[in-house]
């Protein structure tokens, strides 16, 4: 019993003590990848090609959904960061969430819930406050200055970092403008919306009633025609 008490002080002894090796870490990493365009400890930096936003107290949250967006290391710091394929491993990337997370008081990642949320409230306020931009979520759309991105890529963490950080031209939604259960419902919203149920209307690409529309017209005017030669066809032979 008495080693059993022992071995669990160890362990939460050890706990914090690996995330201080984790922000040391992190540091190293900053380093190598970060530190010309954000500046040492996160002080910011503006000096030709290489420029970014000061990084205290942008929090865990913000790193954590730039890096596992491959938004960043940006490769230029005057194009609009994109998603890509990440370079970093999971343990890299715990590494520099937990060192920029050290460098000023910030949000944590969230969590978002979506089976807790409806998904008719997600489609409302998806269209009132996202669809001006992103459209119908798996395609996105062309913004002046710049590419609001398709959502199909996007986790349910990221949905619910990027309403708080508001990346590049997208606007910050504060909980007092989405509150966490608006969160959840677009976040269940966006989930369904990724695989819409094609059993009601045609699925002609996700594109909904306009194209269907357009496309019975198609169907119904081909059919007109072909009755119009037939009758013409009888016509003739009279
Ligand atoms: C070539 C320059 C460059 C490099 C390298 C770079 N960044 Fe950035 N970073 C930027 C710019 C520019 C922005 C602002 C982008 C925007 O407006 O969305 C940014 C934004 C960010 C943000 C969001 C800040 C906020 O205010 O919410 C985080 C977090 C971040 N970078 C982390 C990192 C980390 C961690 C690394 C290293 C792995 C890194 N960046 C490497 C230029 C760079
Ligand atoms: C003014 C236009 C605009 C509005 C409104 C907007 N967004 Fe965005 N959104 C963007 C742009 C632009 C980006 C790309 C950011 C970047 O490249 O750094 C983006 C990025 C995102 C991403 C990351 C996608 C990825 O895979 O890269 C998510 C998720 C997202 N938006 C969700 C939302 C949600 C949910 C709403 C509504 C609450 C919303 N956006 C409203 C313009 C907008």
């Amino acid at each position: 019993m008495r080693r059993l008490v022992l071995i669990t002080l160890l362990v939460l002894a050890a706990a914090p003590a690996a995330r201080a090796s984790d922000v040391t870490r992190g540091e190293h990493l900053y380093g190598e990848y970060c530190v010309a365009c954000h500046g040492a400890n996160g002080a910011g930096a503006n000096h030709g090609d290489r420029k970014g936003p000061p990084l205290r107290g942008v929090g865990a949250l913000a790193a954590d959904f730039y890096l596992r967006t491959g938004y960043m290391p940006l490769r230029e710091a005057d194009k609009q960061p994109r998603r890509t394929r990440v370079l970093l491993s999971e343990q890299e990337i715990e590494a520099l969430v937990a060192y920029v997370a050290s460098l000023g008081k910030g949000p944590k990642v969230p969590q978002p819930r979506p089976e807790r949320g409806s998904l008719s409230d997600g489609q409302q306020l998806f269209t009132d406050h996202c669809a001006g931009c992103h459209q119908v979520v798996a395609e996105g759309g062309y913004l002046t200055g710049g590419i609001a991105p398709p959502l199909s890529a996007a986790t349910s963490t990221q949905i619910a970092e990027a309403i708080r950080i508001g990346p590049y031209v997208m606007p910050r939604f504060s909980p007092s403008e989405l509150s966490p259960h608006g969160v959840d419902s677009i976040v269940r919203y966006v989930q369904w919306a990724k695989h819409p149920d094609d059993r009601g209307g045609w699925a002609i690409g996700h594109l909904g009633p306009v194209p269907e529309g357009l496309v019975t017209w198609f169907l119904a005017a081909s059919a007109l025609v072909a009755v119009c030669l037939v009758i013409g066809k009888r016509q003739r032979r009279e």
